[in-house]
């Protein structure tokens, strides 16, 4: 159990810091490539300053330090009224914008990865962004599977709730681990390593489980198949005792790239040495059509080819057939909700989560790290 900023009576003129979900992808040029993420932070932001709260955002930007939000706010300034930039994270100037901020202002902070102590979850480092506040939000559940000092360091120090994107994310994930039957779940992308135990859970629980992009090539190895050039596991993944599973899906056709670089709809069997597997074909599109008319729930992550390489075509009509009947549906996952928003595609699905490798560690182990901390908060409030 834990709280969300609705539980909070009276915001007016509290020092709200909230920790939101800006870690969006740029282009070589330094063009934003899709604001999927920014669009879903705004409704805790616009939240808090309809109430009256002085609110601080912070969040992060890439991997390492050299990112700055800069173009963030750049962005959200088209979006929310009475922003500001701090240009650092924390230090004087910092507490200084924040004790000028007003009744509903807003204030960005510097990426985090600036500093240190974020990924190394300093608790002198999260003291230091709690004493900004009088109260924590947090509205990044993506990131909430980090013990980082933006997510379980600050509600040591002072009452944290979750925000309303994060609320949201937690209520839909947590049907999505025991829905309405049938179930489909469809998992694509790469790294099947760390994707095995959410395989063998979701068999237990779904009534299918479709396994698509890089994937599939594990189980086609697995299977004595020649899967050429295609990506696979490295070390070589177990899979031989889930081949033959009953609920186990796999594409029936493939499109490969070929050594002369032609895109080639191919049978599994027909893979050649120089082939590269892309993307599902069409038949696997016959073969799911039924199951996902009669699905009352699918859960998706992870596009069935390899969209850098301009494989969309499986994720488009895997799109198309959901879209035909729209049955309850969560889609999460950085690269699909690329492809998904860049597409429009976004409203055939229920929900659009923000979460990519966050969503799959809670769905495997039905908490994360940011909940955790958010429920020690709610309890510490009832000591
Ligand atoms: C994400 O973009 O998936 C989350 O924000 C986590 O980012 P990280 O993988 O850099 O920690």
């Amino acid at each position: 159990m834990f709280r969300n900023i609705k539980d909070v009576k009276d915001l007016k003129g509290k020092r709200v810091l909230v920790r939101a979900s800006l870690n969006v992808p740029f282009s070589k040029e330094g063009i934003l490539l899709d604001d999927f993420r920014l669009k879903k932070a705004l409704p805790t932001i616009e939240y808090l300053q309809d109430k009256g709260a002085r609110v601080i955002i912070c969040g992060h930007l890439g991997r390492d330090a050299h990112m700055s939000l800069g173009p963030i706010f750049h962005h959200l300034q088209k979006h929310i009224r009475d922003i500001q930039f701090a240009h650092g994270v924390a230090g004087p100037d910092v507490a200084n914008l924040v004790g000028n901020l007003r009744d509903g202002d807003v204030l960005l902070l510097e990426n985090l990865r600036r500093c240190d102590g974020e990924t190394a979850n300093d608790l002198q480092f999260a003291e230091e962004l709690a004493s900004l506040a009088d109260l924590f939000v947090n509205d990044a559940f993506s990131v909430s599977h980090r013990e980082h000092a933006s997510i379980t360091g600050i509600p040591f120090f002072i009452p944290a709730y979750a925000g309303l994107l994060f609320q949201s994310e937690y209520e839909e994930l947590q049907y999505a681990r025991n829905p309405e039957h049938p179930a489909l779940f469809i998992l694509g992308g790469a790294k099947f390593a760390t994707k095995q135990p959410l395989v063998e859970k979701f068999l237990t629980i779904y009534d299918h489980v479709f396994v698509a992009g890089a994937l599939a090539n594990d189980f086609f190895l697995a299977d004595g198949h020649n899967v050429g050039r295609s990506l696979v596991s490295d070390p070589p993944v177990n899979v031989k005792h889930l081949l033959d599973h009953p609920k186990m899906l796999l594409p029936s056709d493939v499109v490969v790239l070929t050594l002369e670089g032609e895109k080639v709809v191919k049978k599994i069997e027909d893979v050649e040495d120089g082939d590269m597997i892309n993307d599902a074909g069409p038949v696997t599109m016959n073969m799911l059509e039924p199951i996902i008319k009669q699905a009352k729930f699918i859960l998706w992550n992870g596009p069935l080819g390899d969209y850098q390489l301009g494989f969309i075509e499986g994720t488009k009509n895997l799109v198309e057939l959901i879209s035909r009947t729209k049955p309850d549906s969560v889609v999460g996952g950085g690269d699909t909700m690329s492809l998904i928003t860049k597409f429009g595609y976004d409203k055939q699905f229920s929900f659009c989560s923000t979460a990519g490798g966050s969503m799959l560690e809670f769905l495997l182990k039905g908490n994360i790290p940011g909940i955790e901390a958010l429920e020690r908060s709610t309890e510490r409030s009832h000591e």
